[in-house]
């Protein structure tokens, strides 16, 4: 009698992966599994099937990060050619093989929990790629471009920030824990790429960008001065 108590209230300790997950489950997971599949789910689901879909879940993110990051190897080589402060093209040459490294860090995590390596478009770096495109387009290369592309980029590390911080909550609920390494180095570095972004575009890049701006205004109110206030019309 008493080992059944003792083992009733401990039963969360014996480390086995289906009772030990749903009962370790933070509600955060929870909750995002019950959002995603309110199609399939009805509330008489067990823990087994919960573990089920959110692992469904886990991998179909892993193949969206994963399409996401090959797509960052073609797309911060384009920020590095309009890019011109020094401090920025070194940044971004150093993420870009940060980033190298991240697909195959994706490919491990793959082969780690026993599942095909494979890719799905993420609409949302899609969208986040042709932003950054549009506005390299739409400015003038130099300091107002760099600002843009530090804009740009911090989007990019934002979204994979979220990303990764998902996949880690969701690799440990399923107790995937060597997964769970890999997933945080990269997310580490995630955050390290953002901090640097932050360090640049405070230091230098946007304080030039509008020093810049505000030479232009005053260049443009002397010129409208000039043509206003006297009979000669001067050409600069
Ligand atoms: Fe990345
Ligand atoms: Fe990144």
């Amino acid at each position: 009698m008493k080992t059944t108590t003792a083992s009733k209230s401990k039963g969360s300790s014996n480390g086995s992966r289906a009772n030990g997950s749903s009962s370790k489950n933070g509600n955060g997971s929870a909750k995002a599994q019950s959002k995603k599949s309110p199609a399939k789910g009805n509330s008489g689901k067990s823990s087994k099937d919960e573990a089920q879909g959110l692992r469904e879940l886990f991998v179909n993110e892993l193949k969206d990060i994963y399409w996401a990051e090959k797509a960052l190897t073609k797309a911060i080589p384009k920020m590095i050619k309009n890019a011109t402060s020094d401090e920025l093209v070194d940044a971004l040459t150093e993420h870009l093989e940060v980033t190298e490294e991240q697909v195959k860090r994706v490919e491990q995590v793959f082969e780690q929990i026993g599942e095909k390596a494979q890719a799905k478009k993420c609409e949302a770096m899609a969208g986040l790629i042709k932003e950054a495109q549009e506005i390299m387009e739409e400015t003038e290369k130099g300091v107002v471009r760099d600002a843009g592309i530090i804009s740009a980029a911090q989007k990019v590390e934002h979204y994979e920030i979220a990303s990764y911080g998902t996949l880690c909550a969701f690799a440990k609920t399923l107790g995937e824990d060597e997964a769970v390494e890999l997933l945080e180095e990269t997310l580490n570095e995630e955050k390290e790429a953002d901090v640097t972004l932050t360090q640049i575009a405070e230091s230098s890049i946007n304080m030039k960008a509008s020093e810049e701006d505000e030479e232009d205004e005053e260049e443009e109110d002397e010129e409208e001065y000039e043509s206003a206030g006297t009979t000669t019309s001067k050409k600069k």
